[in-house]
């Protein structure tokens, strides 16, 4: 048996991308009583001003929605030209029918190839990367890539360790077929036995040795943020440099650094080991935005875009690192203007 596969690789780059910012901006100031904390704590340990908080009726899927459909729009495409959704997130409470296929049903495309990845905040460099090499090996045509979180429901408004960070929001690219490269190789892995540092549901921890039925109830993330701090100062910038020798760069030759907003501490520290000079934009969204796992890189991509017309079409270090602990990185050139603005 011969199996022929007789398309030869085509390019892909980043079409448009779209945010979308809960309307609800939520002050340090109404976090830090409940937690015995300050503005000026949650200021000076992560960056963090404001973050947006979804409305109790607002559904990750209306945000992640809001998000596509400036995507698509300013790709100049319809919601039928996608086809293949991929909905990177840790905040939809279904295994199955996938947050992937309720997105395609308020897009009215019911064929789309979709599915949902667990990758946290890598999820969207992952996302990119699956994205990257279904449109190079012709799987797909235009693929809508979504990072969307609810964080507001999984955080515990009394935790010390985690009411400050997390946050609510949903950004999303179309990645589509291009005349030049437009998405560098993918550096990717991850650190599993460090997965213990971030739980989305303590009852992960009973379950390890008892794995039945559990009455696990609505889970809330805890997570050891030193661990995770350490962990990302120190491995995460050999990674991000990984990714952009992977693309034939050197840090004077990026125009703009877009990390995972986990923390605007790890941003500093990254930018320094990674010897980034002054002409790098580097995103720094999590002041307004906080942390929103999965959604921070595209919701920060389009921050910088609106703050620096200038770098579109210009090229991006994406790295995204977090709960597993897993990571991953690429170099991109970002998206042009828009065809339509919204
Ligand atoms: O996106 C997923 C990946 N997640 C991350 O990347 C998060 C990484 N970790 C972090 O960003 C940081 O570890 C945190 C922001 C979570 C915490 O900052 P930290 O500098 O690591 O704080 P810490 O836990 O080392 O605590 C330092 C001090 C302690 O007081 P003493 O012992 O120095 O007197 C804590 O008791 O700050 C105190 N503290 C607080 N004070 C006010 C801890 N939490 C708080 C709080 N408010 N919420």
């Amino acid at each position: 048996m011969t199996i022929s596969f007789n398309q030869s690789p085509q390019n892909a780059r980043i079409l448009s991308v779209g945010a979308y910012r809960p309307p609800r901006v939520v002050q340090n100031g109404e976090i830090a009583p409940r937690i015995d904390s300050s503005d000026e704590w949650i200021q000076q340990r992560t960056g963090i001003i404001s973050r947006h908080f979804a409305s109790p009726d607002e559904s990750l899927i209306d945000m992640a929605f809001k998000s596509a459909e400036i995507a698509i729009a300013r790709a100049g495409l319809t919601f039928e030209d996608i086809d293949a959704v991929i909905f990177a997130t840790i905040s939809y409470p279904f295994q199955a029918p996938s947050a992937a296929t309720e997105l395609l049903t308020r897009l009215n495309n019911s064929t789309a190839a979709a599915f949902d990845i667990s990758a946290a905040c890598a999820g969207f460099c992952y996302g990119v990367a699956i994205a990257n090499d279904m449109v190079r090996s012709h799987t797909a045509k235009n693929v809508l890539v979504v990072g969307a979180e609810k964080l507001s429901d999984y955080t515990d408004p009394d935790d010390r360790a985690t009411a400050f960070i997390f946050a609510d929001g949903a950004g999303s690219v179309v990645i589509g077929v291009s005349d030049h490269v437009g998405i560098g190789p993918t550096v990717w892995g991850s650190n599993s036995q460090t997965r213990d540092a971030i739980v989305l549901n303590p009852s992960y921890l009973e379950y390890k040795n008892n794995p039945g039925k559990l009455d696990i109830g609505w889970p809330n993330i805890s997570q050891q943020g030193q661990t995770v701090f350490r962990w990302a100062v120190y491995a995460v910038a050999p990674i991000a440099l990984q990714a952009l020798a992977a693309a034939g760069m050197e840090p004077d030759q990026l125009d703009a650094f877009i990390p995972h907003q986990a923390n605007e501490r790890i941003i500093d520290s990254l930018v320094k080991s990674m010897k980034l000079p002054e002409s790098v934009a580097v995103a720094r969204d999590i002041r307004t935005t906080g942390n929103t796992s999965s959604a921070s890189i595209p919701l920060a991509m389009d921050a910088l875009l609106t703050e620096r017309p200038d770098l579109h079409g210009k090229s991006a270090l994406l790295v995204g690192f977090g709960a597993g602990l897993v990571y991953a990185g690429q170099v991109v050139e970002l998206p042009p203007i828009p065809q339509k603005s919204n």
